[in-house]
């Protein structure tokens, strides 16, 4: 009896737990379900993302042929690189308007030049940049070889009067000399013009910023955010016609207000280079590794904050509006792309010391 009796609860008990759990698991369902309905489930936005649009995947360097260069052949580049007696004033480095502690830029909308004169484009970051199409806003140098001995020249940037002088310069600091023959074991007459080019330009191939989404391209998929992912997926529709491949640009050039004109019209881009109607207002279609930390924004510097330059974006380039909530989850995906500086490779070296014979620093403008 007593038994029966137990039994019974015991069963009554075992009837109570199974509605117990079948309502529980219910309710949990139906509480996901509601759950999903207002956030989108993210495990299935990650599904329909394609990546490889934004492939292939960052390289370790951009070294020509992938080939390692000597170490002297880096070292002389980055000595240069740093190095203030190229410029007139004896002030101004690539450094002044790049600096690589500070992802390769200045923040100024345009940077100050020799005896603070300014040009009309915003300093974009070296780092990565060997892996564009073509340097410059516009793409009027090939390679950063050829790139690096524009500004040397340049009567706003650097303002050196000429080849000669900065040979001068260099040909003045015997451990120049060493340090260029060491770099170019091959060249009967290493003190070049072109090969200080070389040297810094090979320096520049070893700037690259691998970042979190490079680690999310890779398969780790907690790199991003569940914000930054569907971040990825709005740029994926919005902003990756332009803004693709390895650098998230840099490989193609583009009119600036291709869907709604660009109010601002002083600077034509490519024109100046082609003369071609057609290039009007297009310029390289930058690369956004880093974004985050290159602001002000656009070749004039004319936007401050990341969030204009996407929204103006959206305004200008697409045919779709962004709310201010997609904005900030594009921002957020674009902060994936801040990279990691390379420290040691950035650090700055000692330079040679002058002699009596290297040039004095010259102020008068220009040239
Ligand atoms: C006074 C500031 C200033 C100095 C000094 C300077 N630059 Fe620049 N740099 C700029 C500006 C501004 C631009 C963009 C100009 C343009 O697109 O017309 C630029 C563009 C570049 C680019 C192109 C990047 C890209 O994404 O297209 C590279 C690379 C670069 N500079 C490297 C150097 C090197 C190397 C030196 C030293 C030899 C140097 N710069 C010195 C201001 C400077
Ligand atoms: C039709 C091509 C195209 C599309 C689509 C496009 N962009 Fe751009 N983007 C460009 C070009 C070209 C520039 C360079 C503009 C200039 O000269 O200042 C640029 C510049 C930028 C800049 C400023 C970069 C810098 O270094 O100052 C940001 C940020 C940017 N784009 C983000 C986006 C985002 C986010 C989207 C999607 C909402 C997008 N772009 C869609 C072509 C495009």
């Amino acid at each position: 009896m007593i038994f029966r009796v137990r039994l019974n609860s015991w069963k009554r008990a075992c009837l109570f737990l199974v509605l117990f759990v079948t309502s529980l698991t219910f309710s949990i369902g139906c509480s996901l379900q509601t759950k999903n309905i207002t956030s989108p489930p993210i495990g299935n936005i990650a599904k329909t993302l394609d990546l490889s649009m934004f492939g292939p995947a960052l390289p370790a360097n951009l070294f020509i042929n992938n080939k390692k260069p000597s170490e002297d052949l880096i070292d002389l580049g980055r000595e240069l690189y740093y190095e203030k007696r190229l410029s007139k004033s004896q002030t101004i480095s690539c450094n002044s308007c790049h600096n690589l502690s500070n992802y390769g830029v200045d923040n100024e909308a345009t940077s100050p030049g020799h005896k603070g004169q300014r040009g009309d484009r915003n300093s974009p970051t070296v780092y990565n940049a060997a892996g564009h199409i073509a340097q410059f806003w516009d793409g009027r140098a090939a390679t950063v070889e050829e790139q690096a001995l524009g500004p040397i020249l340049n009567s706003v940037e650097m303002a050196m009067p000429s080849n000669k002088k900065v040979l001068e310069v260099v040909n003045s600091m015997p451990e120049y000399v060493t340090a260029f023959k060491k770099a170019f074991p091959e060249d009967s007459n290493p003190v070049t013009y072109d090969n200080i080019g070389k040297a810094i330009g090979t320096f520049e191939r070893g700037l690259v910023t691998p970042a979190p989404f490079d680690k999310y391209f890779a398969g780790d998929k907690s790199a991003l955010t569940t914000q930054q992912v569907r971040g990825l997926k709005l740029f994926e529709q919005s902003c990756a016609t332009c803004h693709a491949g390895t650098y998230f640009g840099g490989d193609m050039y583009q009119k600036l207000g291709k869907e709604k004109p660009w109010p601002d019209l002083n600077d034509l881009g490519r024109y100046k280079v082609t003369g071609d109607k057609s290039d009007r207002m297009v310029f390289k279609v930058p690369s956004l590794r880093n974004i985050a930390k290159t602001g002000p924004y656009y070749h004039d510097g004319g936007v401050k904050t990341l969030d204009e330059a996407v929204k103006l974006m959206a305004k200008h380039q697409t045919t779709k509006e962004l709310s201010d909530g997609e904005v900030k989850d594009i921002v957020a995906f674009l902060d994936s792309l801040t990279g990691e500086l390379p420290a040691e490779y950035i650090e700055e070296p000692s330079l040679p010391k002058s002699t009596s014979k290297t040039p004095k620093p010259d102020v008068s403008t220009p040239h």
